[in-house]
């Protein structure tokens, strides 16, 4: 087979360290591939006013697989603020390079896996019968609509006349908004299309079906968000009973979802959500299985074969510059292993993944965040791993 080619956006902050780090535990689980580097995030978006540049778009295009590290982002003000003298008179707006490539290539599939790893010290327990303390096995995979709903960038402060008038003409924004001035009103849309939503909802059976799960749970909040919500679960219950009738398909709403998190998580199994309650749900599984040291990511289409890999978690540029880079490369690494199962390279992933396991079990190798310390540059000091000496164990058990 030819060498895959793979494009490498580090992007910002530590999104470089966990990088180089994971393709480091690529290399050494053998495989075989080139990496060419591309460029997205602030330092762009500061130096060129476009922090998704178009030679990154045909990279994309070229080779169809991203391993994305992290990027910064900042609000309206400080984003002109730091753009290049010469580009400030040009009228240009930030807008995130992550929702531009889920746009642009229709990464309309995000996928968050999130599993307990035995002995990771930051594991969620609880109190059972008789005082005992539990420590449940989770094993969730969130499937999230990635391209619409809330995200989806239609809104508007003080809207146009034409879409203020065709408002009016729902007797509920009559009554409880049309008293208010046009101009003090701000408005974002949640559109879910029927096309994207089945695609949601075929991709989180299929991928129960696939890897044995027994049930998919839409969590959603269809009883009062009825058009959107409801849609998605009446198009669950159909392709449940039509064409997944071995999974049992449970329905929950958001708010009670994050309440009962913390008390049966062991139950749930795939997860099926819009996008906005996909981000929150997959940020509440990912609490228990460690945190943002542990959240990996995927997003794909699964027509085009396009695919992008990330950690859950961004930045974090007070530790950027750290001689010494201190956070937990296992979130990109769980997020390569994602990618490798999306090209077929399966066992790969989970040659992989039980080096990561064994890491964890033996427990002799933590980075800050598993040894509950504050993350300050002294940490490897005080005996927490750094980022590269955790990547040297799994290699280790490679
Ligand atoms: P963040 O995820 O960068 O960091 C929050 C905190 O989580 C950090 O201070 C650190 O304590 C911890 N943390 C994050 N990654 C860790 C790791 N691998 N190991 C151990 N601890 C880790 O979120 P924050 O501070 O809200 O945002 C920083 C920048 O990142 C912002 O500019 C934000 O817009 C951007 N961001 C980018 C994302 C992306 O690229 N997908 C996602 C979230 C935020
Ligand atoms: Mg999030």
């Amino acid at each position: 087979m030819a060498k895959r080619t793979i494009v490498a956006l580090p992007g910002d902050g530590i999104g470089k360290a966990v990088l180089d780090e994971t393709i480091r535990v690529l290399d050494a689980a053998g495989f075989d591939a080139e990496y060419v580097e591309a460029d997205i995030g602030w330092e762009f978006w500061k130096s060129e006013g476009n922090p998704l540049p178009d030679r990154t778009i045909e990279l994309l295009k070229k080779h169809k697989i991203g391993l994305f590290g992290a990027i910064t982002s900042k609000p309206k003000d400080e984003a002109f603020e730091e753009l290049a003298p010469e580009l400030k008179e040009k009228g240009l707006v930030y807008s995130s390079p992550i929702v531009g490539l889920r746009q642009l290539f229709g990464l309309d599939i995000c996928m968050r896996p999130c599993h307990t790893y035995k002995g990771n010290p930051l594991n969620f327990i609880r109190r059972g019968v008789g005082d005992a303390i539990e420590e449940p096995l989770v094993d969730v995979v969130i499937f999230r609509q990635n391209t619409e709903g809330l995200y989806g960038g239609v809104e508007w402060t003080n809207p146009p006349t034409q879409v203020y008038d065709a408002l009016m003409t729902h007797p509920k924004f009559k009554k409880n908004f049309g008293s208010t001035p046009k101009e003090e009103i701000s408005i974002s849309t949640r559109i879910f299309t029927k096309k994207a939503t089945e695609r949601i909802l075929r991709a989180a059976f299929e991928h129960a079906k696939n890897y044995g799960y027994k049930s998919v749970t839409v969590c959603e909040k269809p009883n009062v968000i009825r058009e959107t919500s409801g849609m998605m679960y009446k198009r669950a219950l159909e392709m449940q009973k039509n064409e997944y009738p071995d999974i049992q398909l449970w329905n929950t709403n958001i708010d009670a979802q994050m309440m009962w998190l913390t008390k049966n998580p062991e139950d749930y199994g795939v997860i099926v959500a819009g996008n906005m309650f996909g981000d929150i749900v997959s940020d509440g599984f990912a609490g228990l299985i460690g945190g943002l040291g542990f959240a990996c990511s995927a997003q794909f289409n699964p027509e085009t074969g396009v695919g992008v890999f990330e950690p859950t978690h961004g930045s974090a540029p007070k530790y950027a510059d750290y001689e010494t880079s201190i956070v937990n490369p296992i979130a990109m690494v769980e997020s390569a292993c994602m990618m490798l199962d999306f090209i077929k390279e399966n066992e790969m992933a989970a040659k992989i993944r039980k080096a990561v396991a064994e890491v964890v079990s033996e427990g002799k190798v933590r980075t800050y965040d598993m040894m509950k310390m504050r993350g300050q540059a002294d940490v490897v000091e005080k005996g927490a791993a750094s980022t590269q000496q955790m990547a040297d164990a799994i290699i280790a058990k490679l």
